[in-house]
């Protein structure tokens, strides 16, 4: 289940529909307006799953004007590298295929999807001026011609997916009759997805359980309440992660791809019983979290040093998990100047405390 902050499904859905609305108005002389979708964004926010949910939602609504649908899936990246310096004549081909496709069968839905699309439809622009093969930019200018190609007809859609939207060629941009960012998840949906994951391990009796996890807003009264129910442990995980990213010198944000992964692997890495009840589960997902974020892998914690461990010395003060718990040891001899680094490391900590 694909989890985002608004009805982004729903809207696209819609955006979808008044294209089609447009095109098949226009009876096959194309109007201004491309069928071609662009998502955009960093990696593993949903832009594939995205598309390939709306092209089975889009057979759904179409349903009572086309008989059927079919989904063409183009691997650009494989195209590139399996038809090197024959790219451009293969995405020619490809064009060639749905254009007679959609003329033969005009009650035939074509939902066309094209992932990491800039492998076909990178800048000629830099290209030239890098002087590199022009194997990509003739396979940008038969992209190119191959859309306008299939223009006219009212029975076609493209999906495409970008997370280096920036590399793009302006042309291929600007006959994109649709273009949305799909953004890392907020902090709710961060929740949401832990949540829905970890409720899943629950269902599959690999977390044993009888616990149903609360929303995100159940979750924010319950840990007003008690720090120690499984929503709030939940909650502070994601406030956990969020604070790795706001933290690290270079912060990214945690996709939801990996967010996904999260239970699993956590699991995977520290379960040594044959039972994991959901109070462990837990606790090995806070341990796997800050295992990353100091080992600087991932959870946008990318400049964090490598040999930062969960349990660190720094400088006379015991740090234990992550600087979150700050545990305060101060030896008998200590120094005004370890005291200093002391009081800074504490007032750190409320700012940090006070971001979340
Ligand atoms: N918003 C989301 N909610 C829940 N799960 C998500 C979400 N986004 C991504 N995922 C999970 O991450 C996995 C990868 O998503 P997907 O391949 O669609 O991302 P992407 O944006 O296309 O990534 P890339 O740019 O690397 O190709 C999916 O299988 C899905 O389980
Ligand atoms: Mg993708």
């Amino acid at each position: 289940m694909l989890v985002f902050e608004d009805d982004i499904k729903g809207d696209l859905i819609w955006m979808m529909t008044n294209i089609l609305r447009f095109s098949r108005s226009l009876d096959g002389k194309g109007g201004d307006i491309n069928p071609l979708i662009l998502l955009y964004g960093p990696p593993g926010t949903g832009k594939t799953s995205l598309c390939q949910g709306l092209a089975q939602k889009i057979s759904i609504r179409l349903n009572s004007t086309y008989k059927e649908t079919q989904l063409i899936q183009i691997k650009t990246a494989a195209l590139m590298s399996k038809y090197y310096s024959e790219s451009a004549k293969q995405v020619d081909r490809i064009f060639m295929k749905i254009s007679r496709m959609c003329q033969e069968d005009p009650e035939k839905f074509i939902c066309v999807l094209i992932d990491e699309v800039e492998s076909i439809a990178g800048s000629r622009h830099a290209v030239m001026q890098r002087s590199e093969s022009q194997d990509s930019l003739r396979a940008t200018n038969a992209l190119l011609t191959g859309l306008d190609r299939t223009r006219g007809y009212p029975n076609v859609i493209f999906l495409c997916t970008s997370n280096m939207v920036e590399s793009l060629d302006s042309a291929f941009v600007d006959r994109c009759g649709l273009k949305r960012s799909i953004e890392p998840p907020s902090l709710a949906s961060q929740y949401e997805i832990l949540r829905s994951r970890t409720q899943k391990l629950i269902v599959r009796g690999v977390i044993q359980s009888l616990e149903v996890l609360p929303s995100y807003e159940d979750a924010y009264v319950e840990a007003g309440v008690s720090a120690e129910h499984a929503g709030s442990k939940l909650l502070a995980l994601v406030q956990l992660i969020r604070s790795g990213n706001a933290h690290a010198q270079c912060g990214t944000e945690i996709s939801a791809r990996s967010l996904t992964q999260l239970p699993e692997q956590a699991i995977l890495r520290y379960l040594r019983e044959e039972v994991c009840d959901l109070d462990l589960a837990l606790n090995f997902f806070e341990r796997f979290v800050l295992s990353e974020q100091g080992q600087g892998k991932s959870y946008g914690n990318k400049d964090a040093d490598p040999h930062d461990n969960n349990d660190e010395k720094f400088e006379g003060i015991e740090l234990r998990g992550r600087k979150r718990n700050l545990k305060i040891i101060l030896e008998e001899d200590s120094t005004i100047a370890e005291l200093e680094e002391l009081l800074a490391e504490l007032r750190r900590k409320r700012q940090r405390e006070g971001e979340v």
